[in-house]
């Protein structure tokens, strides 16, 4: 027997009657990758006509609108009505709701189509709990439940169902939910744990108290932030907007595609003749052969005229586009849409003609631009990566990248993030294959202080941080 959720259409779906017996529904949705679907239906029966529309308006169980399309439309109608109600359900149209009182407590409402509901019943006595992977957020005054394992989001309507989740954190019972929680029966709760059990967010404890995902093989690796992150950024397991999508034209202005210098001390960078290293350079296959990732370093340090000439060939900018949403650069590593986020930071430690402190990279100039000395925040941003490299060498000079973030979310939705993160993956490759032509010591870094670094250089967290390092030293020459 099916459970008696409240059935109805999703808030974006529109039902138009063209006449007695025909009727067109589609998904209206403008925004978000679902795609917009129209079904036209004809010879629409009047039991069938009143089921639609109550799908529509307040919604129905089940049991009810069936019972309507028998009453009025006879046995032979049925069939008709359960094939649009699982295509209605087949392409995430429905909604189901958990009510008492005449009171909903919770609605189930796909996020992503062409996933079958399939009933998960749940039982009042048998123990539950959240899965690690749920979590709770405000969306547009709604208190919402969502898992990266699930192609739904759970909309909490009322204080009782907030409190069952609260609750389930814990291995609880149908009855003691009952017994803990008033206000509700144990055909609510039972209704409720079975949509929260269908919608992937809750496990069944046994006695070993392991819900089914701990004892999975492929689930147990994954952290929380990683799986949402993961879900998020990828299409398939969501509705939000993807891509380049503008979000925030004619709303706030985009950074500027450079950033303002940042203070009056400039060192001038050495310039290499390109031309001449295009004709004299090592094989571009012998670079690439021979990169490697070195962790300690030559007695003498990397000088100022190499950092020059690594810079140039890794990151100044070669040229800007003018795109019909603004300026663009080039430069010798590739980056999503040209936005070029990435600010380039170098923090010298032993480096021969430049004192030791942090710089921050001018692109267009090919200038550092002194931002302060050694002091405690650079001697613990060195350590970090020094403890990173497996403790081999203190660094002769740390590369920080610390995106304008809005400067890639201006123009991304949902995969601004992963871009950035994918645009370090490219710089630093560049940095080692351009370390490798010129004979240093290179080698990535997988981890950083973003708040200290932030407090070092003195930018807003939120505005522009680190999100990447690398090192880089003179090569030993035994
Ligand atoms: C994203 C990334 C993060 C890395 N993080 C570190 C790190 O924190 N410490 C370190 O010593 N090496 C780090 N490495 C270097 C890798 O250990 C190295 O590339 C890998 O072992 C292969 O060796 P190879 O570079 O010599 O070919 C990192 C490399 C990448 C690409």
């Amino acid at each position: 027997m099916s459970l008696p959720f409240i059935l109805s259409f999703r808030k974006d779906i529109t039902v138009t009657e063209e006449s007695r017996d025909r009727m067109v529904i589609q998904s209206t949705r403008v925004k978000g990758n679902l795609p917009q679907y129209t079904l036209n239906l004809e010879q629409v029966s009047p039991g069938l006509f009143s089921a639609i529309n109550s799908l529509s308006t307040a919604g129905g169980t089940e049991e009810n609108l069936s019972d309507s399309v028998l009453q009025t439309d006879g046995f032979e109608r049925l069939p008709t009505f359960y094939y649009y109600l699982n295509q209605f359900i087949q392409l995430g149209w429905i909604c189901h709701t958990v009510a008492g009182d005449g009171v909903s407590i919770a609605t189930r409402v796909p996020i992503y189509p062409f996933k079958r509901f399939q009933v998960q019943s749940a039982t009042v006595e048998q123990k539950y709990t959240l899965s690690r992977f749920a979590y709770c957020h405000k969306q547009d005054n709604q208190l919402i439940i969502e898992s990266p394992l699930s192609h739904t989001k759970v909309i909490l309507a009322d204080w009782r169902g907030a409190a069952l989740v609260s609750e389930l954190a814990q291995p609880r019972t149908g009855e003691e939910l009952c017994q803990t929680i008033p206000g509700l029966t144990p055909e609510m709760v039972q209704l409720f744990l079975s949509l929260l059990r269908s919608s992937q967010m809750l496990g069944v404890v046994p006695n070993n108290g392991k819900i089914e995902e701990d004892e999975s093989h492929s689930l147990i690796s994954w952290e929380f932030h990683d799986l949402l992150f993961h879900a998020r950024s990828r299409k398939g397991r969501h509705s939000n907007d993807s891509g380049k999508t503008f979000r925030f034209l004619d709303k706030i202005p985009q950074p500027p595609m450079i950033q303002p210098q940042m203070s009056d001390e400039i060192i001038e960078l050495y310039q290499p003749d390109i031309e001449k290293l295009k004709a004299e350079d090592y094989s571009f296959t012998w670079v690439l052969e021979e990169r490697k990732s070195i962790r300690s370093y030559g007695d003498k340090p990397i000088t100022l005229k190499q950092l020059g000439e690594f810079m140039y060939r890794c990151t100044r900018n070669k040229r800007i586009t003018a795109k019909d949403y603004g300026e663009c650069t080039h430069r010798p590593y590739a980056n999503s849409g040209g936005r070029y986020e990435l600010e380039l930071y170098a923090i010298a430690n032993t480096c021969d003609n430049l004192d030791s402190g942090v710089y921050h990279y001018r692109p267009e100039a090919h200038q550092l631009c002194r931002l302060t000395g050694r002091n405690e925040n650079v001697e613990a941003l060195l350590e970090d990566a020094y403890f990173a490299n497996g403790r081999f060498c203190m660094p002769q000079v740390l590369f920080v990248f610390a995106p304008r973030f809005q400067r890639a979310s201006w123009v991304y939705e949902s995969i601004a993030y992963a871009n950035m993160l994918k645009d370090v993956g490219s710089l630093q490759q560049t940095m080692y294959l351009v370390a490798t032509a010129m004979n240093l010591a290179p080698c990535a870094i997988g981890g950083g202080n973003s708040d200290l670094f932030a407090a070092t250089v003195g930018t807003d967290y939120y505005r522009e941080t680190s999100v990447g390092e690398f090192i880089l030293g003179s090569l030993s020459v035994d």
